[in-house]
This record gives structure tokens, sequence and C-alpha cells, in this order.
């Protein structure tokens, strides 16, 4: 099975995926949830449907697209300083060429006290396996995540290290690490979650190995054992980032 070739064929499946559209409902929450009340900047919308969620949002994407309010990269962002309450990236963070120039433009745009919400693929002794065997992206966990250098200009924005997020968040060291580096930027939650579910829905790919009555009984079950297997199974991460006063 091939994934869709650009945002308006995700949408395309979007609609026509039942399965995918109740486990993506379930993720949608997770990431209002962890929001604090007030603006958000939505990045890599790309296909997204963060607004249908949370209708006050910005919703930008380095990749035009109609329904997007602006065009923008993470890692050079065109807002003034503590502009937003929350910064929201839903599966964009391990697109990032230089991860660290979107953190220190997050910790330019934040007002104290507000947010990063990202959920990301999470890389566990099981998820390894299946991203290895059937996903297009490739896992790289030698990469140095905390690099910094000059921006490719010809870069594809779907070029991927589904580890980034976990080197960055993974362990209690790799996240003392990181708040070393962005000390403003304090690491509130580094969730390991979705434990099946989520791979058996098949994603954005056109199978699925669920039914729609099967997600949400499932999914809550997973949740209940998420912080004992979620470390070794679970295929996401969800991270929040609060800014210090
Ligand atoms: C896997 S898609 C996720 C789209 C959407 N958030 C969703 O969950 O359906 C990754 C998105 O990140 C965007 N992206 C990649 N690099 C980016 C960058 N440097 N700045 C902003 N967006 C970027 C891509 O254009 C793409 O739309």
């Amino acid at each position: 099975m091939t994934m869709p070739a650009d945002p308006a064929d995700y949408r395309a499946v979007w609609k026509s995926k039942l399965v995918l559209r109740i486990v993506y409902e379930g993720l949608y929450e997770r990431i209002v949830k962890a929001c604090r009340p007030g603006r958000t900047l939505e990045i890599g919308g790309g296909s997204g449907n963060l607004k249908a969620f949370s209708p006050d949002v910005v919703s930008t994407d380095v990749l035009p697209a109609d329904w997007l309010d602006a065009v923008c990269d993470a890692q050079r962002l065109p807002f003034a300083p503590e502009r937003f309450d929350n910064i929201v990236m839903f599966d964009v963070l391990h697109h990032l060429e230089r991860p660290v120039r979107f953190f220190e433009e997050a910790s330019r745009l934040l007002r104290p006290g507000g947010r990063v919400v990202m959920l990301e693929p999470g890389i566990t002794p099981v998820s390894r396996v299946f991203y290895g065997l059937f996903h297009h992206e490739p896992v790289d966990m030698t990469e140095d995540v905390m690099a910094d250098g000059a921006l490719d200009p010809s870069r594809d924005p779907y070029d991927s290290n589904q580890a980034i997020p976990t080197l960055l968040f993974g362990n209690r060291k790799r996240r003392l690490l990181f708040e070393a580096r962005f000390p403003v930027l304090k690491v509130m939650t580094a969730e390991k979650f979705a434990l099946a579910v989520y791979p058996l829905s098949g994603g954005f790919r056109s199978w699925s190995l669920v039914t729609a009555s099967m997600v949400k009984p499932l999914t809550a079950v997973e949740d209940f054992f998420a912080p004992l297997l979620g470390p070794i199974l679970g295929f996401r991460l969800l991270v929040v980032l609060e800014k210090r006063p």
C-alpha cells in the first residue's frame, strides 16, 4: 500500500476513512487538552484538521494550501515576540532540519506560561521494528539533534527522521539535556502511548485491521496500560513544554 503523495490526497483519505478520523479525533483531543486557553499557532498544519477541534487557531505550513492562514518555516517564524499562548505541531518536529532553531523561535513567540504541544512518532523497541518494516520514513537514532547550522533552501519538507522527538525527549537524561540548552522551556509531559490501535488502523493507508466501533473501547484499554507499557510498545510521543515566567 502506498501513502498519499500530497496534502490534498491526505485530505481525500481523511474524508473517506472513518476509522482514521476516529483515531485522529482522539489524538486531536489530547492536543487540545494540553493547550492553555488563548491564541494558538499551528505549525506544519499541512492536510491537518486542528481547526475543527480548536477554532481559535492560526494554521501555517511551509508549503502553501488553500485552507492555511500563512506560509512559514518553523525555523524562522514571522511573528512578534510573546504573541501566542500555544504552539502546536502534529507530526512536524521529525521533519525539521534544525529542531533547535524551532525551539529558539518557540521561546521567543510564547507568552510566559505558554506551551509547545507536539504529537510525534515515539520510538520504542516494538514501534522501531514496525516503523522499520512498514513505514516509509527513516528512524536514525544517531542524529545529533542539538546541532545547529545553515538551513538548506532546497530541502524537501517531507524529509524526515522519526527518531528526532525520541532523541530529544525520550528519557529523563535527554529531557535534562534539552532543558540545559533551552532553560526557558520546561518539559511538562513526555508520554509514550498508542500501543496497538494506531498501527492497526493503518493510518493514512487504505487498509485497517480495526473497525470504527472498536477504536474507542480499545483506546480506553490501552490508555489504562500506557504508563506501564508505553515505553516498550508505544507508537506515539506527546510532548508538552511550558515557557517559564
Ligand atoms: C506529516 S505532515 C503533518 C501535517 C499535519 N500536521 C497533520 O497532522 O496532518 C508534516 C508537515 O510538516 C510540514 N513541514 C515540514 N517542514 C516544515 C518546516 N520547516 N516548517 C513548517 N512546516 C514544515 C510539511 O509541509 C507537512 O505539511
